[in-house]
């Protein structure tokens, strides 16, 4: 049996941002607009108004600041209020899979490696673009990367169930290596217009390179454990299923076609599985908190990671344990614990041990042991 490693991560940031003040601004606009619209049948209780939303609320609820997104222009127009993603034709790279290969080639050069040391990809996202071919397998060709590719969505913890699909390959010699790729655009699920949830995620793409251990040509990250568990939930949920363009008909501007969630419900239920299927991972291999430098969450909300972090270290994590990354990407889905763990990494020293854990809509939740090796 091999021992599988991760030895390079890349992030691809989308270059425009939209803040606080701006997606407020803009939703504030769009409200007055359906309530000077809709005023007759406001006024004769028929349907309620929309409220405005405040930047103060989603600091506080989120921990949220900015976000990165792929087109600010149609989200931030009160007439739009969605991404405009040009169609691009079927000769046309993909926009996922552009966003991926950037990720994959920074992951690439920081492990000094070439497309020809990669046995597979893995496209593990939310969202994906199409139903087929798969994503993977375009990124795959893009690379100019030999063997095979496959498409995987576990929501937000698709990052980390793709890091034990591609290390348990590793591990069993089926493979020398894995890019694990999850380009997120969130833009295009969520629903803007509406208050409760329009400030949650940001676009990105993030790659992770799983190899042999041996095979490594500088610091690396020991794989030591990976666990994955799912208990079906409809408390996140999104009818759609591809990522959304535009809204050809009314079928695409039905409310349940984009994110939804129960988000109390959704912070109650989940923060126990976390803590148990950490703290059960943890036990049964011998990792104490004591031992852990660093733990790498997913970023959907800063209370939630605040908790989390907390349960794990049995103690309040002290200032760069528990690195958020939510203030300026907000919720990137599956790619937000490997953002955290690209940017706040390589301070480790030799032996130091980490946890990487997303967790997200099935529910689902998938944990990574490392351990650090120069
Ligand atoms: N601006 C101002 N007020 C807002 C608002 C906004 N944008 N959105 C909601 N509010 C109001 C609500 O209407 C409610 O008012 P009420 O008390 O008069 O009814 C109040 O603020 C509280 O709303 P609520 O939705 O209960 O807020 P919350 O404190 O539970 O925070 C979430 C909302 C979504 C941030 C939080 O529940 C959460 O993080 N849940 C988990 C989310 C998650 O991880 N999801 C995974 C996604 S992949």
């Amino acid at each position: 049996m091999y021992q599988a490693a991760i030895t390079g991560t890349g992030v691809f940031t989308p270059k425009q941002t939209i803040t606080n003040a701006e997606l407020v601004e803009a939703f504030n606009a769009y409200a007055d607009l359906y309530n000077a619209e809709n005023a007759e049948a406001i006024e004769a209780g028929k349907i309620a108004p929309k409220p405005h939303s405040s930047e103060e609320f989603i600091v506080k609820a989120s921990g949220i600041e900015q976000r990165y997104v792929m087109d600010k222009s149609g989200i931030l127009d009160p007439n739009i209020m969605h991404p405009l993603l040009r169609q691009r034709s079927d000769e046309e790279p993909s926009l996922m899979a552009e966003m991926a290969v950037d990720a994959a080639q920074k992951a690439l050069a920081q492990a000094g490696k070439t497309a020809a040391d990669v046995d597979l990809v893995i496209c593990a996202a939310s969202n994906l673009e199409r139903a087929y071919p798969a994503v993977a397998i375009e990124i795959q060709d893009l690379l100019e990367i030999k063997g095979f590719a496959f498409d995987m969505n576990v929501a937000c913890s698709s990052a980390t169930f793709g890091i034990q699909a591609a290390a348990d390959m590793i591990r069993s010699g089926s493979i020398r290596s894995a890019l694990v790729v999850n380009p997120e655009i969130c833009s295009a699920h969520l629903e803007w217009r509406d208050r409760d949830c329009h400030f949650i995620f940001g676009d990105v793409a993030t790659a992770t390179l799983v190899e042999r251990a041996e095979d490594a040509s500088g610091p690396c990250f020991d794989i030591i454990s990976t666990r994955c568990a799912t208990d079906y939930s409809n408390n996140i949920r999104n009818n759609n299923g591809f990522l959304r363009r535009s809204r050809p008909d009314g079928l695409a501007d039905r409310r349940d076609m984009q994110f939804m969630q129960n988000g109390r419900k959704v912070f109650k239920e989940v923060l126990p599985m976390v803590a148990e299927h950490i703290g059960n991972h943890m036990a049964d291999n011998d990792v104490q908190s004591s031992d852990l430098k660093r733990v790498w969450l997913h970023q959907a909300n800063k209370s939630m990671n605040d908790f989390i972090g907390r349960k794990v270290l049995g103690r309040e994590p002290e200032p760069g344990e528990q690195p958020n990354i939510l203030q300026d990407y907000a919720n990137t889905s599956s790619a937000g614990s490997i953002i955290a763990f690209a940017k706040h990494s390589s301070d480790l020293e030799d032996g130091d041990t980490g946890l990487i854990c997303s967790f997200g809509a099935g529910y689902s939740v998938g944990s990574v042991l490392v351990r650090k090796r120069d």
